[in-house]
């Protein structure tokens, strides 16, 4: 059964607060996210395996350890979740990246997808699947079925907000996905923002309206 993690460290709730205010602007918005991005990413990959080394330091021979070589994907969820990205290929740069486009029918709240472009080898990568909110779920239920009809074994999903609604479809649908999150707050509102929220996270991100 897929866990659900809340990131509650001080850093990602005080960098969380100035994310939510209103009266934030887009400059200082997009890098909090990236901010919280990989203080979240920190704690992601926390159970990565490494394998021990032996090397030369100035003064000794030691083992030592390194990351044992396994394959990281990112997929962010067009186009809020690409605020995301930077903050995590900055602590794993190695990563590929794949993207899914999905937006939210405004009137049903169902995503429509857009377009998917993905790693050749997703099947033998460990995949986190990003985007800031996870409100109705719908999204990101739709992004992670999309990748494992295309082979995928492996995902995590990493939001800053979730709303319960969201984390209760994702564990329903995708029980063997791990959910990180920022923040899980109250309820959606009538219609379906997250409540308190921060709005709505790709035009904050990118200055649209
Ligand atoms: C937002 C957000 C998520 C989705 C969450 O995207 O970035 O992808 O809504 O809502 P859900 O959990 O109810 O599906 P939006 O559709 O506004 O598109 P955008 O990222 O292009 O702004
Ligand atoms: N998408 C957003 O950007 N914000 C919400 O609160 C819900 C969905």
């Amino acid at each position: 059964m897929g866990n659900v993690f809340v990131l509650d460290h001080p850093l990602i709730q005080h960098k969380l607060t100035y994310i939510r205010k209103k009266d934030t602007g887009t400059k200082e918005f997009r890098e909090l996210v990236d901010e919280v991005a990989g203080l979240m990413a920190f704690e992601i990959t926390r159970d990565l395996p490494v394998e021990e080394k032996t090397i030369e330091t100035p003064v000794t021979t030691a083992v030592t350890k390194t990351l044992s070589g396994k394959k990281i994907g990112l997929v962010p969820i067009l186009r809020a979740g690409l605020g995301m990205v930077d903050g995590v290929l900055r602590l794993i740069p190695a990563a590929k990246v794949g993207h899914v486009g999905l937006y939210r029918d405004p009137e049903t709240l169902q995503p429509v997808e857009y377009y998917i472009k993905l790693p050749s080898d997703i099947e033998e990568r460990e995949l986190i699947v990003i985007d800031p909110m996870l409100a109705t779920g719908g999204s990101a239920n739709d992004a992670i079925a999309s990748l494992k009809k295309r082979g995928a074994t492996n995902i995590k999903l990493m939001c800053l907000i979730a709303a319960p609604e969201g984390v209760d479809l994702i564990k329903k649908e995708h029980p063997d996905v791990d959910i990180y999150l920022g923040a899980l707050d109250e309820k959606l509102n009538e219609k379906g923002y997250i409540v308190p929220g921060l709005g709505d996270a790709g035009d904050r991100l990118f200055g649209t309206k």
